[in-house]
């Protein structure tokens, strides 16, 4: 059998595990890997080379995707996407694994629904995939969101400021909600849930009045009240923190990916393989508590995953202060 391999969309650390462990886990069976390169742009440009071991040698503590990856407009048409159907039996293709978020996932069921054999992968710092707890990125963007509010909290404290961080996530506040709890921060604001301006605005002006030294609110890129609003917001405002502002942007996405992400991506970059050769396709690999599970494609994209409300709660409690 020969399998094709690709990354699409947003890069996320540990991508590079993951297409290592898709080869290897085909290598052992006598499968032909080959790469795609440039993800769906990539395809459409019958960019498909074989890969061989020498590819794949000192990848997986790689940001980044060595395969390359790119968001096509073009494949986004039922005629892109016909013609990169083509492109792959041109290629004499016969499975392909997709490793992306939800926009490349998509791609995947579009490519499934023309016949081609799939198995999706999820792989995305925003974590907004549904079907799988986790995908490939978030532990390690999650980690370097929470440096830089640690470091944030040090400059924050000693000059008794609030900060406003910005962190990735365009319709995603998993980062920020995570981030802001593991960082001990006052606030999170996320798309998910509507912004509360002037209730917290009355939380920094009670915490100013207590003499709390930091006052750390971790936004969304996607929040509809956005962080540069907000710290704006508390500059204009009367009696409280003196407010600055750190978009903390791309530096999330790149960087060593952690033990977590390598260990995920290997198993899922495993999975997919297997469903491929247990003749499954359209599906995607995902992890739900200690167990891998396929799931349908079509159910992937068309559910959305929610941001868990419970730890949402959680967060304002942990932040309280006393009356
Ligand atoms: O989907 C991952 C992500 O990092 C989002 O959080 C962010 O909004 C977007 O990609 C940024 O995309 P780009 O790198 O194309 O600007």
């Amino acid at each position: 059998m020969r399998i094709g391999v690709l990354t699409s969309g947003g890069d996320a650390p540990g991508m590079n595990a993951a297409v290592r462990a898709v080869a290897r886990t085909a290598f052992f069976r006598g499968w032909e890997v080959m790469g795609v390169w440039a993800g769906y742009r990539g395809l459409l440009e019958g960019r498909i080379y074989p890969m061989d071991r020498r590819r794949l040698g000192g990848i997986i503590h790689r940001g980044g995707t060595v395969l390359g990856t790119e968001r096509s407009p073009e494949f986004a048409t039922p005629e892109g996407q016909r013609s990169a159907a083509g492109k792959l039996a041109e290629a004499e293709v016969e499975g392909l694994v997709v490793i992306g978020g939800n926009g490349s996932l998509t791609g995947g069921l579009r490519l499934s629904e023309l016949g081609v054999k799939v198995a999706g992968v999820p792989a995305t710092i925003d974590n907004d995939v549904w079907g799988t707890d986790a995908a490939i990125g978030v532990d390690t963007a999650l980690n370097t969101a929470l440096e830089a509010i640690d470091r944030i909290k040090d400059t924050a404290s000693s000059h008794q400021r609030a900060h406003v961080v910005e962190v990735m996530g365009r319709e995603s506040g998993y980062l920020a909600l995570m981030s802001s709890i593991a960082g001990g921060a006052e606030a999170a604001v996320v798309p998910e849930f509507e912004p509360r301006p002037e209730a917290l605005l009355s939380f920094l002006k009670k915490a100013y009045e207590q003499g709390k030294s930091h006052f750390i609110v971790v936004v969304a890129e996607g929040a509809t009240f956005s962080a540069e609003e907000l710290h704006e917001y508390i500059n204009e405002s009367e009696g409280t923190y003196d407010s600055r502002l750190t978009v903390v942007g791309h530096i999330q996405r790149g960087g060593i990916p952690t033990a977590s992400d390598r260990i995920l991506a290997s198993r899922l970059g495993t999975a997919a393989v297997e469903a491929l050769a247990d003749g499954e396709a359209g599906v995607m690999v995902g992890i739900r508590g200690p167990r891998i599970e396929r799931v349908p494609l079509d159910e992937v994209v068309s559910k959305e995953q929610p941001l868990d409300s419970d730890l949402y709660r959680m967060a304002e409690v942990l932040a309280e202060l006393p009356e």
